[in-house]
Order: structure tokens, then sequence, then C-alpha cells
């Protein structure tokens, strides 16, 4: 099948025009955001190994500051990605039609087999929604997971995705059984463990080895590391201002390093809250890179964070984890790993205190570093048997 470049499809540069199909079966992998490039990178990388798929990177353009996108994917050794969309920031109503219509016009021309989405942001949503209406099969990566909070964008994403999903990948027992309880086929549910943790299990030792404590001038162990972007932390200015006079109490006792993700800076430049943090001497630094951010969590004495991923890898890493949230997706962290809920109250935030403890991993069941390779051994199984047949396999 001859594949032609859709109308309003930007390429990255230096990257193949997508491939002409060479008869093997399609698959169609899709990363936008920075913690989709984190879940992906494993899975295509395994899937390359087995050799059955053609396979085809889009990357939507949801993120797409250096900072947020491209030096994230090269720490990744990110494979290249054939086709950008370009989308960029709207409003959740416009970025995700964005998306919905451009990557359409992708499937249209290139026709696969399966899609590949993963975890919870527009772009998942918009691209599962795109394959379901041209009845284009779905697997979804970090199926399951459910907060029960409605407000969030991610919770509305996570539930309309994996009801369209036909192979749901859950990373943990309690996600398997949130899509028993809607009703999900368990026969679409695979239990595979969490490829965030192969990313991090691959990038670790590197990461150890940068010591970017260093670079913001704190001892390992002796910080705080502050991360926080969702919506209902940082949208509304008074709650801000709020968090903002946690984090000067936090500041107080403990040296604090905050990479701000840009929705966040934006918010506090507003206000003038940046300049009083940075009064306050907290390290108010640019979103760092995949390796730069690992590093600095590895060598935290403790994590302030309202991030889905972080609350995973702190876990995994042994590091103390405050969730600033009332609720988790993400509940074997709780349980299994190092994370506490703090709360939504931002007097909380200022009583965390670092541990001079060296950080004891967590070792969660199924987070070992292998996840990648059991989505690759299902999708395999489901969708190219006929191939590995036919090559005597
Ligand atoms: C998105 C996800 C969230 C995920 C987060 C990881 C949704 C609904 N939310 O949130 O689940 O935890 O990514 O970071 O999909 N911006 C830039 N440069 C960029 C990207 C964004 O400046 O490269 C700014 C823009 O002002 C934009 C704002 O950040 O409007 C928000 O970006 P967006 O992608 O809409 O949501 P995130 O907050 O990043």
């Amino acid at each position: 099948m001859s594949v032609t470049q859709p109308p309003n499809l930007v390429l990255v540069p230096g990257t193949p025009q997508p491939r002409v199909s060479d008869g093997r079966t399609s698959i169609v992998h899709v990363v936008g955001a920075r913690p989709n490039f984190v879940k992906m990178a494993p899975v295509i990388e395994a899937l390359d190994r087995r050799g059955v798929f053609q396979q085809t990177v889009v990357h939507t353009g949801q993120h797409y500051d250096s900072k947020m996108s491209d030096r994230v994917l090269a720490d990744l050794d990110f494979p290249a990605v054939d086709i950008f969309l370009g989308v960029g920031s709207g409003t959740h109503g416009v970025q995700t039609a964005k998306v919905l219509s451009a990557f359409e016009k992708v499937l249209i021309d290139i026709d696969p087999d399966v899609v590949v989405v993963a975890g919870d942001v527009n772009s998942t949503l918009a691209c599962a929604l795109a394959a379901s209406k041209l009845g284009i099969a779905i697997a979804h990566v970090e199926a399951g997971l459910r907060s029960f909070d409605w407000s969030m964008p991610e919770e509305v994403n996570r539930v309309l995705t994996d009801r369209l999903a036909d192979i749901l990948f859950a990373h943990s027992p309690e996600a398997t059984d949130n899509l028993k309880a809607e009703g999900i086929c368990p026969g679409k549910v695979y239990n595979v463990g969490n490829t965030m943790i192969d990313s991090l299990r691959r990038a670790e030792k590197r990461a150890r080895e940068l010591e970017a404590w260093e670079s913001v001038g704190f001892a390992e162990r002796s910080y705080i590391l502050v991360t926080l972007h969702r919506p209902s932390n940082v949208d509304d200015p008074a709650r801000l201002q709020a968090i903002v006079g946690g984090l000067v109490g936090l500041a107080k006792h403990s040296p604090v390093v905050f990479p701000i993700h840009p929705r966040t800076r934006a918010r506090l430049a507003e206000d003038g809250g940046l300049a009083l943090l940075e009064e306050a001497g907290v390290a108010c630094i640019e979103p760092v890179p995949y390796l730069e951010f690992l590093s600095l969590q590895a060598g935290a004495g403790a994590i302030v964070t309202d991030s889905g991923g972080v609350q995973e890898e702190a876990s995994a890493l042994g590091v103390s984890c405050y969730t600033f949230r009332p609720n988790t997706e993400r509940p074997i962290t709780l349980t299994h790993g190092t994370n506490v809920l703090l709360g939504e109250d931002p007097a909380e935030i200022a009583e965390v205190r670092p541990s001079p403890h060296p950080p004891t991993p967590c070792a969660i069941p199924l987070w070992d570093g292998h996840a990648g390779e059991r989505v690759a051994d299902v999708l395999v199984e489901r969708y190219a048997v006929r191939e590995l047949m036919e090559a005597g396999a």
C-alpha cells in the first residue's frame, strides 16, 4: 500500500517519511506528552526485537518544548518519530479535536492493524477515538487506573479510552479489578506490570551517576524535590497562592528544588508567586530532561508532587513521596510503595521533612523492568501469529 503524506502533517526534520507497507502486520504507536514517551519506549523497543510488526511512531505534539519533548526522547534513546502532528496547546476540547482530526488522516493513509496508546493524556483519548471510528483495533498501555474523581481531565480520558480499547494492559491487580467492575471482558485485560519502570531501570545507573543535585548546589538526601502541574492545584490563583505559602514554609527548614512545568510557571509568573519562591530560596528551575529528573528523584530526601508517574518512580527508587492530592489512581504505590497522600491542605506541604536514610527500592509485583516484553508478547500473539507461522517460527 502506498502511503502519502496527509495534508497538515508536519514531519520532524531528519526523520523518515511514513513508510510504504512491507507486508508485515502494521502497528501505529501514539505518543504526545512527556509521560507517554517514558511508557512507550520499552514497548516499541521490545516489538522491534521481535521484528514481526512494521512499526510507525506518531508524535501528536501535545508537548513540544524541547525540555518537555526532544530532550526527554533523547534521554530515552527513543526510536525516531515517523510522523509529527504538531498539534500543540489549546483548551482541552480544541487540543483533543485537533489530535483526533490530524490522527484520523494518518490512520486513513496507513491503515494499520492496531494502534497502541498509553496513559491518560488528551492525545491518548483523541487517538483511541480516531482509531475506534475507523474500526481499527486499539491497545491501551496503563489501562484501568481510576481516581474516581471526575473533575480530573485524566480520569475522563482513562475511562473512555478503556471503553474503546480491544486490549487493555494493566500495571497492577487494582487496575484489573477496576476494569472488571466496569464490565470489561476479562479476556481483553492483561496484567503486564509497569512499562514506566522498565525505562527507569534502564536509565537508573546513568541517572545516579549524573548527581544532578550538585548542579543545584544541594547535598544528596538533604533536599526536597517538588513538582506541581495539575489544573486543580495551579489554575486557581487563590489556591496557588496558598500552595506558594506552603512551599515557602518548606524552604524555611529544607533546601527545595522545583522544576517548574510551563503551565505552572505561567500561573506563578502572573501573580508574583515565582518571586516569592525565589526570595524564599526555592531553586526554581526549568523542566529537566528525563535522566536529570530521575537523578533528582534518586538523590532527594523526599518528594512532594501531584504527578502520577512520580508516585510510581519514587516508589521504585524507594524515596519517600508525598502526593499533594486527595486521591490517587495508583493505590499500589500506597500499599506497596513509598507514597503517602498529603491531602489538599497547602499547610501540610511545609510539614514534609527529608529523610537522611538511604532509600530502599520497593519490589512491586511485575514492576521488574520487563513489562514491555510482556506487552510485546501479547501483541504478537493477538495480532501477528499469522506472520510468525508463515515464517515457520
Ligand atoms: C498533560 C496531561 C497530564 C500529564 C502532563 C505531563 C492532559 C489532560 N494532561 O498536562 O495528564 O500529567 O501532561 O506533563 O493531557 N506547555 C508548554 N510547552 C509544552 C507543553 C505545554 O508551554 O511543551 C504549556 C502550555 O501553556 C499548555 C500548558 O502547558 O497550555 C498545558 O499543557 P497540556 O499539554 O495541555 O497539559 P499538561 O499540563 O502538560
